[in-house]
């Protein structure tokens, strides 16, 4: 479900027509929805509701303070990989208990700043970062507790780019070796290792990775168990699907109707670090028709946003609906889907005003006929879409526009061009 509807031909987030947001902030601008991540959030908790389970929402997903307050006062906890996304946490009033700190490349200054902020868990990626924040802990005072990542090897169908639970990408230990670091390290006296984890990658689009990781990890949890291991948590981490197109993923009842069996009787913990499924279809990215033009046999729709404001198209080659934000009867979607076919529609590139070849939200795509100075939604831009945006061509950050029934509330200005300079002076 989202809260990005038509009313009488014009484009809604929930009560407020985003004719209206454009209007005050401009455009581009991405536009979020909070019945929609919290109804998100919210289907996950009960999904799982058989299981002790904390949800971790994964922060590199979406990261504005705003919209983790809100979660973390729906009781979310935070996933999350650097300081940087510690600091977002902390800002917004985060349970520091509820943070699960993942990344490969942690530094000194990170995992102090984690220590002293006494996160969950630290999501260990390798033996070297095991041995360093067992030194840390000692040199320094501290306790801690650690889940060891363990890369399943499972085959998951998405973008190579996002694929991170197979053999030879740079995350986790093989889970061949994880009781060979257990055995050695788990006697430390200050990293409590008490955890598992597994993430698979993003963007997936069926359960049954997820069914065969849980397989592939519970056989491990026993036989860490019987060599006298504590074991009392598994985080699975993200990477949930997300409806870029409508009703194409499985649901969050779905997963866990996978999942929960396999763990009922296991006595485990589970953590939860979702991101897409729950922000992605909770933010558009409005924009403006700047210009149209002909190159060929093409017609080229060029908006005011570019690559730098959302790069899933060119980096993963990722798909989002778009559609105008004003259409009349015969152009109401009834499904955001690659190939809507729908009489009349013109079929165009849409694409951004940057210098590169790559600046494209989308190649010959079926839309309804638009005209300069028209507004235009790209759907499902909540997920990975502000996080990734970047100033390249000294184009100011756009705004972030937070609505919640028929209010809407600026979470992030627009940057100045002063803005830009400013760390230069
Ligand atoms: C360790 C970890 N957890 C959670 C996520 C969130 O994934 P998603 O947004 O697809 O749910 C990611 C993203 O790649 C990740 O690397």
């Amino acid at each position: 479900m989202d809260s990005f509807v038509y009313k009488n031909g014009k484009l809604f987030a929930e009560g407020v027509d985003v004719e209206t947001i454009a209007a005050e902030v401009g455009t581009p601008v991405y536009i979020y929805s909070k019945a929609t991540f919290l109804d998100h959030l919210k289907k996950i908790q009960t999904a799982y509701a058989d299981i002790d389970t904390t949800v971790c929402y994964s922060v590199k997903a979406c990261g504005n303070i705003n919209i983790l307050r809100s979660l973390a006062e729906a009781g979310s906890g935070f996933d999350i990989v650097s300081g940087g996304e510690l600091f977002r946490a902390q800002q917004a009033g985060a349970d520091m208990s509820k943070i699960v700190f993942a990344g490969v490349g942690k530094t000194d200054k990170e995992i102090l700043e984690a220590l002293n902020a006494g996160i969950g868990y630290f999501n260990i990626e390798s033996e070297p970062e095991l041995e360093n924040l067992i030194a840390l802990c000692k040199k320094h005072g501290k306790t801690t507790k650690a889940a060891l990542r363990v890369n399943p090897d499972i085959k998951y169908d998405s973008h190579k780019h996002i694929t991170t639970g197979v053999k030879e990408t740079k995350f986790g230990v093989d889970i061949e070796r994880a009781i060979k670091v257990y055995d050695q390290y788990a006697a430390n006296g200050v990293v409590e290792m008490s955890a598992i984890h597994v993430h698979l990658g993003s963007g997936g689009k069926t359960i049954t990775p997820y069914v065969e990781y849980v397989k592939k990890v519970m056989p491990l949890v026993d036989a860490l168990r019987s060599k006298g291991h504590t074991i009392d948590t598994l985080d699975l981490g993200g990477g949930y699907g997300a409806d870029y197109e409508s009703g194409t993923v499985p649901s969050a009842i779905d997963y866990a109707s996978g999942i929960v069996p396999l763990l009922k009787a296991a006595n485990l913990k589970l953590i939860l670090e979702p991101g897409k499924s729950i922000i992605a279809n909770a933010g558009i990215m409005l924009t403006r028709v700047v210009f149209k033009k002909t190159s060929g046999e093409k017609t080229f729709v060029i908006v005011d946003a570019g690559m730098n404001d959302l790069i899933r198209p060119c980096l993963y080659e990722a798909f989002h609906f778009i559609w105008p934000a004003q259409v009349d009867e015969r152009f109401m979607p009834q499904k955001r889907m690659k190939a809507l076919k729908v009489d009349g529609a013109e079929v165009v590139d849409i694409v951004g005003p940057i210098c590169e070849g790559t600046d494209f939200f989308a190649k010959k795509r079926a839309m309804p006929p638009v005209a300069r100075d028209d507004l235009v939604a790209v759907f499902t831009a909540g997920a990975y879409g502000y996080t990734m945006a970047s100033n390249y061509n000294a184009r100011p950050m756009c705004p972030e526009v937070l609505v919640d029934g028929d209010q809407y509330t600026v979470i992030r200005k627009r940057q100045t061009y002063e803005d830009l300079v400013e760390l230069e002076k």
